[in-house]
């Protein structure tokens, strides 16, 4: 089993995303409901948020609510907009404590105006910090983050603020909620499925992909170092050869 000390901290990845997958199943094989699955993956998120922050990673996105997930019973959305809102109040002193900064992308403004508030207060108190970033995905959807970017830059260029031409890689990163990250280089995901769900879709084009077979409440240091001991021993090309790396 590999601990975080095991990892070689001069190649580490400066942004690992997660798909935090497997709650409700590991509630399930307990006999539970599916609620008590996600109260247990809170402590997932503050374990690996911790040891990220303690490993020095620059920026870590946890996708923690869908586009789709509206779609789930009301009792499981309000759950976990519940467990949202208790966890960035508990947690505000934790962040502070690791010089962590908070922030957000999804579609913010539809979330419950109570989660809404919360995360916006988090973010202002969080936003002085130097540490790691800390992004949470809520109402999140990829296909849904290209579609307003590729309507805003439609809009500039209407109004003449922008030519067709200037739309380069650049530009779009600009438009999309991750504007200011680097592009992911290692994502996880849990529970043995072997999905992207509409997650990061644009910036993951050259991220390592980790898919690990335990469910989200159970993901712990040594999965972590497991994750990135894997990541930095693959040999990442960009497309060029290992000739032209070397
Ligand atoms: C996936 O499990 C998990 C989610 C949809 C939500 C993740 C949320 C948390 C870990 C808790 C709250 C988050 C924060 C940031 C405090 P699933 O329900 O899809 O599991 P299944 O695939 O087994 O049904």
């Amino acid at each position: 089993m590999h601990s975080i000390e095991d990892i070689d901290k001069s190649k580490l990845p400066k942004h690992i995303a997660i798909i935090m997958d497997g709650n409700g199943r590991w509630a399930k094989q307990r006999g539970k409901l599916r609620v008590f699955g996600h109260e247990n993956g809170v402590e997932a998120v503050r374990q690996t948020v911790e040891n990220c922050a303690k490993l020095n990673i620059d920026f870590l996105t946890l996708y923690a609510f869908s586009t789709e997930n509206w779609k789930r019973p009301k009792i499981e959305v309000d759950t976990l907009m519940r467990l949202l809102v208790a966890s960035l109040r508990k947690e505000l002193k934790t962040l502070d404590e690791n010089n962590i900064c908070l922030n957000a992308i999804g579609k913010i403004d539809s979330l419950p105006q109570k989660a809404h508030k919360e995360l916006k207060e988090v973010i202002e108190k969080t936003a002085k910090n130097t540490g790691m970033t800390l992004t949470l995905a809520l109402s999140y959807g990829s296909r849904e983050e290209l579609k307003t970017a590729i309507r805003a830059m439609a809009i500039e260029v209407k109004n003449n603020i922008i030519s067709p031409d200037d739309i380069d890689e650049t530009v779009i990163n600009d438009h999309l909620y991750t504007r200011s990250m680097p592009d992911v280089d290692l994502l996880i995901r849990t529970s043995g499925e072997h999905r992207i769900s509409n997650f990061l879709l644009w910036q993951i084009a050259y991220a390592e992909l980790f898919f690990i077979d335990v469910f989200w409440p159970d993901f712990g240091e040594h999965h972590l170092a497991e994750a990135i001991i894997s990541y930095q021993n693959r040999e990442r090309r960009f497309g060029k050869t290992s000739e032209q790396l070397n």
